[in-house]
């Protein structure tokens, strides 16, 4: 993956997040469709996983075939809307280890401040993919990221359902070794923070929270 961001303008991950976006979904129909687009994006971020070839027989003959190598990947969730994520991707890569990070935001200094975190033993030797479906601001993902970073991760990638510019410059300026996918890059950030147009607050409408 070379290009800093891979945008999957897949028809079925344009139209899902469409219906998505839609106000009036429901909460249920709303994480459906997060763990279905969480699937495609997936597949995407784990194009380049390192491949051996092992020998096996098939009910014709013996053949040298393709298969995963190296250490199994980390997936580390962005608490708390990270969570959606993961249970779509897990569908396509069961044997993942998983990670949180916890942060929230100190009203004072504006800071992400850490309350939570636990990752897989020995990230150096694996993928790491931090997933949070929205990339607004990148404060916290970046701070994520120096986190992983901290506990031995060399090889992390990021994936969000959607972008804003802002979060994409301020990932690429702080973490320019960090890939991104995502669904959309969106117009921009609005005074409040959110993603316009977005789909308004993905925590809030995944867990049905206001
Ligand atoms: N987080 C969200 O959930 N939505 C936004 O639009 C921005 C950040």
């Amino acid at each position: 993956m070379s290009e800093h961001v891979t945008i999957v303008d897949h028809p079925l991950v344009q139209h899902k997040l469409t219906l998505m976006r839609e106000r009036d979904t429901s909460t249920a129909v709303f994480r459906q469709l997060l763990r279905e687009i969480s699937q495609f994006l997936a597949y995407e971020v784990t194009r380049n996983l390192p491949m051996a070839t092992k020998t096996i027989e098939t009910p014709i003959q013996e053949m040298d075939a393709p298969t995963l190598a190296g250490r199994k990947l980390a997936l580390i969730s962005i608490l708390r809307a990270g969570n959606g994520l993961l249970d779509g991707m897990l569908e396509l890569i069961p044997s993942a280890r998983v990670g949180f990070v916890g942060l929230y935001r100190d009203e004072e200094t504006l800071q992400p401040v850490q309350y939570y975190f636990k990752v897989p033993d020995i990230l150096e030797e694996r993928m790491v993919i931090a997933v949070d479906p929205m990339l607004a601001t990148g404060n916290s993902s970046v701070a994520a990221i120096d986190l992983l970073k901290k506990a031995g991760a060399k090889n992390i990638r990021f994936l969000c359902l959607l972008a804003a510019p802002e979060g994409i410059a301020r990932m690429k300026e702080a973490h320019p070794d960090v890939p991104i996918v995502t669904a959309s890059i969106d117009s921009h950030l609005n005074e409040n923070g959110y993603i316009v147009p977005g789909l308004g607050d993905a925590g809030d409408r995944m867990f049905g929270t206001k």
